[in-house]
């Protein structure tokens, strides 16, 4: 079994970010997203895994993951020239994926408890494809399933502008060789690409077993500014531990799960967790509220943050409150003069606000 990991596209609901890095290293929890997926995909035993790349942001990618070793596997990188579909992914990466069995997995979605039952079942089974769904309020935005009533799957649709069902296809797979014949005899959709969905669909009609498997734990699509701030507040929720590796002096007071890295100092402030705060960051005379992620060197001086994530060398200083924010690095804020407003910010690297 090999696995196939989707890191192209270009990531424009998350410009500015996404103009000096490729949406899939953007941090929760300070940790890039892409790096939680290949935890899953090593931890359900498949170390042979291909990484689809794009020209704009497959440097960044391959700098940031190596060869693999990190996770005890090996990576293939396959340049992807245009982002033309999840489908026509699939036939860039034809050369790596050879006869084999594989999972895809979007580079962009997490999902909890990871892949490793799913990959076990399609390896006992005797399926030619498993996807993976996920109740939802509005399945507009994404692949739309209808199953029957054994829960085989009838109907699969991308996008739907009327909701078929409230089941939404979540960004994993599993396939068989099968897949590429089905995908050779697909066209491009409306919005010009080649759809997995659509091929999906295609090994149904053509009378191929398809199963749908039902995701009962949270599943986050971090395609925008809100759903990294949301995948932020989950995680940490779900995985912050407090361990305090820095310096924090008498005056300050930490409550809850916080997790301090090596080299930060914490002067005069108060930190109430779950908040994530990297190495070599500096929060003085400030308060960083729950659901907070601070990147490696930011430095927070008389600032209110909470519900946030900011990014690397940072300097934010004299807001009293920031919120709902996502921060790129290297931005500076600072304040002109002792106003008392809360400010919702969405800026882009190297950016410098004065308010
Ligand atoms: O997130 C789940 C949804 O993902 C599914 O419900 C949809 O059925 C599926 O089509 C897909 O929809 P999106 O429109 O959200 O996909 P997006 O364009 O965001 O691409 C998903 C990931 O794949 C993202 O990390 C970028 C990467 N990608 C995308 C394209 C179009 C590539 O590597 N190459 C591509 O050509």
């Amino acid at each position: 079994m090999k696995a196939l990991i989707l890191a192209g596209g270009r990531g424009t609901r998350l410009r500015p970010l996404t103009y000096t890095t490729a949406k899939q290293l953007i941090p929760v929890a300070n940790k890039p997203i892409i790096n939680f997926v290949l935890e899953q995909v090593s931890s359900a035993g498949i170390k042979d895994i291909g990484i689809i790349i794009s020209p704009e942001t497959g440097s960044h990618i391959k700098e940031a993951l190596g060869d693999g070793s990190r996770w005890g596997a090996v990576i293939s990188y396959i340049l992807q020239e245009n982002p033309a579909g999840l489908a026509h992914a699939v036939i860039t990466a034809r050369n790596f994926l050879g006869n084999s069995s594989f999972l895809m997995f979007l580079g962009d979605n997490l999902i909890q408890g990871g892949v490793g039952a799913l990959v076990r079942e399609f390896s006992a089974g005797r399926s030619d494809s498993i996807i993976q769904l996920k109740k939802v309020r509005d399945p507009r935005q994404f692949g739309v399933a209808v199953l029957g009533s054994r829960q085989e799957v009838l109907r699969l649709v991308e996008k739907p502008q009327e909701p078929l069902s409230d089941l939404a296809l979540v960004g994993i797979y599993l396939f068989n060789p099968a897949i590429h014949a089905a995908i050779d005899k697909i066209k491009p959709s409306w919005r010009g690409e080649l759809e997995i969905t659509d091929a999906i669909q295609q090994m149904v009609d053509s009378g191929r077993r398809v199963e749908a498997r039902l995701l009962e734990g949270w599943w986050l699509d971090t395609g925008k500014k809100d759903d990294i701030l949301e995948a932020n507040r989950v995680v940490l929720d779900e995985y912050a531990v407090r361990r305090v590796g820095g310096s924090v002096d008498a005056a300050s007071e930490i409550s809850g799960r916080v997790d301090i890295a090596s080299g930060a100092v914490i002067t005069n402030s108060v930190i109430r967790g779950p908040v994530v705060i990297g190495e070599n960051a500096a929060v003085i005379n400030s308060f960083v509220g729950p659901y907070t992620a601070i990147g490696k060197g930011t430095i927070l001086e008389k600032v209110g943050v909470e519900h946030s994530v900011v990014l690397e060398n940072c300097r934010l200083s004299g807001v009293e409150r920031i919120e709902d924010s996502l921060i790129g690095g290297n931005t500076r804020v600072n304040h002109a003069d002792a106003g008392r407003h809360a400010c919702r910010l969405f800026v882009g690297d190297d950016t410098e606000i004065t308010l």
